[in-house]
């Protein structure tokens, strides 16, 4: 079946890590009977480059008129002095609320290969593999009012709001449930319902929907500094982690540090109708342009699409296993070399496209 996918590289070291997963594509199209083809538009700040908006119409138009849309990142100092609706960020947000991509899966997921790259040690980290269910389109990135505001006194301050409603809190925390059935059957909901009330409801809709709906699973509460803590401690305590959008945003950076690299994680951003692949860290501005940035976090997103989107459930394993027998081979990009020798971006890329057409 042909299947289109929206490819928005974004900025920074975008472009160099979605071209790479572009190359896995289509080894998958010449040698594994994939019919995909993709067309690529602007975001972030490409999108106000181009056209004066983070999130151009012609953008919008063409996310909602494909299969899938695979996103590089976002952002960079060029753009910071904008007004906040012109800044590439806001561009993200929107194209997350406009799709209504509510729930944001990001796994994490130790390779054996990798336990030196980490900071921690071995045994802690050996066999981690944590399903991050983050809220993706509400909590305090969204909630209104917001602003930077002066007060009487002539003092300014900034403030945001952070609510969820009942129906916000059960959508994700079904997805978290259905996910835990899939795995070892296990959710731990993370709020900070000790101090916030919108977590404290957070914390009793999803105790109530578990009693309904999903007693078969195991559910765990904690509050987000303990959790923060235990991921360092003794991350093998975790199997399905459900949290707020800020939380989530927090935690899946803290748990890429256990699989060494943050260039390793991928995420799928899912809603009712549409659905974006993308890597979980940023433009990486510091290393953008010089072919030195770890594309397997995309191109492990690309695997994500596949299983999720593109129905290719058999392809998306082929790529995952590629990406494994390069990192078997030692291949390595800088973040992850320890000191020793590296390959570029593309040089990875490369490496795992031949992984892939031995496995034809
Ligand atoms: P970042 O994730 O871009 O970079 C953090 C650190 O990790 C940097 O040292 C970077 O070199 C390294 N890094 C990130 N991805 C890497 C990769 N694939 N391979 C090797 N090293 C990698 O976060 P930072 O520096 O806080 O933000 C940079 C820009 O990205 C900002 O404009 C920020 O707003 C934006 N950003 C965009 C996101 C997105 O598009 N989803 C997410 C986070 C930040
Ligand atoms: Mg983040």
């Amino acid at each position: 079946m042909a299947v289109k996918i929206a490819v928005l590289p974004g900025d920074g070291i975008g472009k160099e890590i979605v071209d790479e997963a572009l190359k896995v594509l289509e080894v998958l199209n010449r040698n594994f009977g994939l019919d995909a083809t993709w067309e690529e538009a602007a975001i972030g700040g490409a999108g106000y480059d181009e056209a004066g908006d983070p999130y151009p119409e012609a953008t919008q138009r063409l996310v909602k008129a494909c299969d899938a849309v695979l996103l590089g990142a976002v952002g960079g100092p060029k753009w910071e002095p904008l007004a906040k609706p012109l800044r590439p960020e806001a561009g993200l947000l929107r194209i997350r609320e406009d799709l209504g991509l509510f729930a944001n899966y990001r796994p994490a997921k130790v390779h054996d290969q990798l336990l030196n790259a980490s900071t921690l040690k071995p045994e802690v980290i050996s066999g981690v593999d944590i399903l991050v269910v983050r809220e993706l389109v509400s909590g305090i990135y969204f909630g209104q009012p917001r602003g930077i505001e002066e007060l009487p006194n002539g003092e300014k301050r900034g403030f945001n709001t952070l609510a969820y409603k009942t129906s916000e809190i059960e959508r994700i925390a079904r997805k978290a449930f259905e996910a835990a059935r899939l795995r070892s059957n296990r959710v731990c909901s993370i709020d900070k319902a000790n101090v916030l009330e919108a977590t404290e409801y957070w914390r009793e809709v999803v105790t109530a929907l578990h009693a309904a709906e999903y007693s078969d699973v195991e559910l765990s509460h904690m509050y987000v500094d303990n959790a923060a803590m235990q991921l360092i401690r003794n991350p093998k305590q975790f199997d399905v982690i459900v949290t707020t959008n800020m939380f989530g945003d927090i935690l899946s950076d803290e748990a890429s540090m256990l699989t060494g690299s943050i260039g390793m994680l991928p995420s799928a951003s899912i809603g009712e109708e549409f659905a974006m692949y993308e890597p979980i860290h940023g433009s990486a501005p510091d290393i953008a342009g010089q072919d030195k940035a770890n594309p397997l976090a995309t191109i492990l997103s690309a695997a994500m699409m596949l299983r999720f989107s593109l129905n290719r459930p058999d392809l998306a394993d082929k790529v995952e296993q590629a990406v494994e027998n390069t990192l078997n081979n030692g291949v390595r990009t800088v973040d992850l070399a320890d000191g020793g020798a590296s390959v570029s971006c593309s040089g990875m890329g490369d490496a795992v496209c031949k992984e892939l057409e031995a496995l034809a």
